[in-house]
């Protein structure tokens, strides 16, 4: 019988052995960073409420619907992390690191929290890799980040995903195309909340996907009308950057993001075969964020792709998983003074840097070797009574079934030497 328990809805354990694709995933996003000088960061999976409400933004879904916000016992008023890069920004300033060389680059790979309704793809308990490059107006890291999360998607495989590139503008032009889309909106025939949004975040509204919604919005005025000379240079900057990379991106002048924190660089990576939750990834430059939460001004740009959703484009795409691990050795004691003997053989092989595998239980010979089959091991080794006495054991290559004698005492070293040569 199984457990009265279950994972809570919109969660799920990650079992053996999908483990295995989920690390090698996170390893992939992770390598063209560390190449390119990104230094691992760790912030707590919660943060006092107010960070997000002022980082990401009090109109947005994830503050007003998604997070999972308590009091403690304490009387603090937490929240599980919706997202990475308030609480990096935060740990940036409260660290100083600001004050240090810049641009600060750092990565990190964590668990996040949001009450979302659960389908595929969405989770309520979800994995990010992330990265993010602070203290820089320049054009050059906005494309370098875009750079780094498509080279982490094609070291992985990955074909069919597209980059979809917006320019927001900054405060230099977006008041005007605040304005513009306002009037535009008001003059639709709108429900109370979109009413609402328009009055509290218009561009929002752009990304309303009710099909009736993007016929209307069919005519609204696009940013890329009103962005000023510094941005639209910024913007030009980082599309020839992404070309001369051998970057395909696509111009959506209707990409908005659910993060109030985003100016000028907006970025998203969609996946055609994952269906409603097409976003495997996505970022932009938050060039406002360090001042919203008390800090200097202090421009940054980042990316944050999930690990779960690019896992299901890899599934879509037929991607194959990585194997677990194999095992070279896998031993197999017949009684107890056996058993000490291939414990200490197989702790010297770990140490040594082989893998290796111990039969326990007291399983007899039988069920022992189907174990070393199962194991992949590339050796069995099988040691009786008998042959402590001779001190030798009985050594089986798996794949070919030959089985040969070795002294105990170079037991270690010979099964060693067998499988550098095998390597080689
Ligand atoms: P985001 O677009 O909210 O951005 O999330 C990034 C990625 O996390 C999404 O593209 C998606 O793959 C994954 N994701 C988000 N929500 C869920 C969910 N409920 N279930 C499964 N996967 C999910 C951010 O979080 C920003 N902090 C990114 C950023 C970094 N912008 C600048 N720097």
């Amino acid at each position: 019988m199984s457990s009265t328990f279950r994972a809570p809805r919109g969660t799920f354990d990650l079992v053996p052995p999908r483990g295995e694709a989920v690390l090698a995933v996170r390893d992939a996003m992770a390598a063209p960073l560390r190449r390119a000088g990104y230094a691992y960061i760790e912030t707590p999976a919660f943060e006092e409420t107010a960070l997000f409400v002022r980082g990401v933004g009090e109109s947005t879904d994830v503050v007003t619907k998604e997070m999972y916000s308590f009091t403690t016992r304490g009387g603090d008023d937490v929240t599980l992390r919706p997202e990475g890069t308030a609480p990096v920004l935060r740990a940036i300033l409260e660290n100083n690191l600001h004050r240090g060389a810049l641009p600060v680059k750092v990565w990190y790979s964590g668990s996040y929290y949001r009450y979302e309704r659960p389908q595929r793809g969405r989770y309520r308990h979800f994995s990010q890799v992330g990265a993010e490059v602070v203290g820089t107006e320049d054009a050059t890291v906005d494309a370098e980040t875009i750079v780094l999360a498509v080279d982490a998607y094609r070291n992985l495989g990955l074909s069919s995903f597209r980059v979809l590139l917006n320019s927001l503008g900054s405060e230099e032009s977006r008041p005007a195309y605040r304005a513009a889309l306002q009037e535009y909106l008001r003059a639709l025939d709108l429900d109370e909340e979109t009413a609402r949004r328009v009055e509290l975040n218009p561009l929002r509204v752009l990304d309303d996907t009710r099909p009736q919604m993007q016929a209307a919005l069919a005519d609204a005025p696009l940013i890329t009308g009103f962005l000023s000379g510094g941005d639209r240079a910024h913007h030009d900057k980082v599309r020839t950057l992404l070309t001369d990379a051998g970057v395909d991106f696509l111009d959506d002048p209707r990409l908005v993001r659910g993060l109030d924190y985003y100016t000028r660089t907006l970025f998203e990576f969609v996946h055609d075969g994952l269906g409603a939750q097409s976003a495997i990834g996505g970022g932009g430059r938050y060039d406002g964020l360090s001042e919203s939460l008390g800090g200097p001004r202090l421009p940054g740009v980042g990316w944050a792709l999930g690990v779960e959703r690019t896992l299901l484009a890899m599934e879509a795409e037929g991607l194959g998983s990585p194997e677990p691990p194999g095992c070279a050795v896998f031993a197999v004691p017949l009684g107890e003074d056996a058993e000490r003997r291939l414990f200490a053989l197989v702790t010297e092989l770990r140490r040594a840097g082989v893998s290796a595998d111990i039969a326990t239980g007291g399983r007899g010979l039988k069920g022992a070797m189907k174990a070393a089959d199962r194991s992949g091991a590339t050796f069995a080794v099988v040691v009786g009574d008998r042959d402590l006495a001779d001190r030798v054991a009985q050594v089986k290559e798996m794949s070919t079934g030959e089985q040969f004698e070795v002294a105990l005492d170079r037991l270690s070293d010979e099964l060693v030497k067998r499988l550098s040569d095998a390597a080689s």
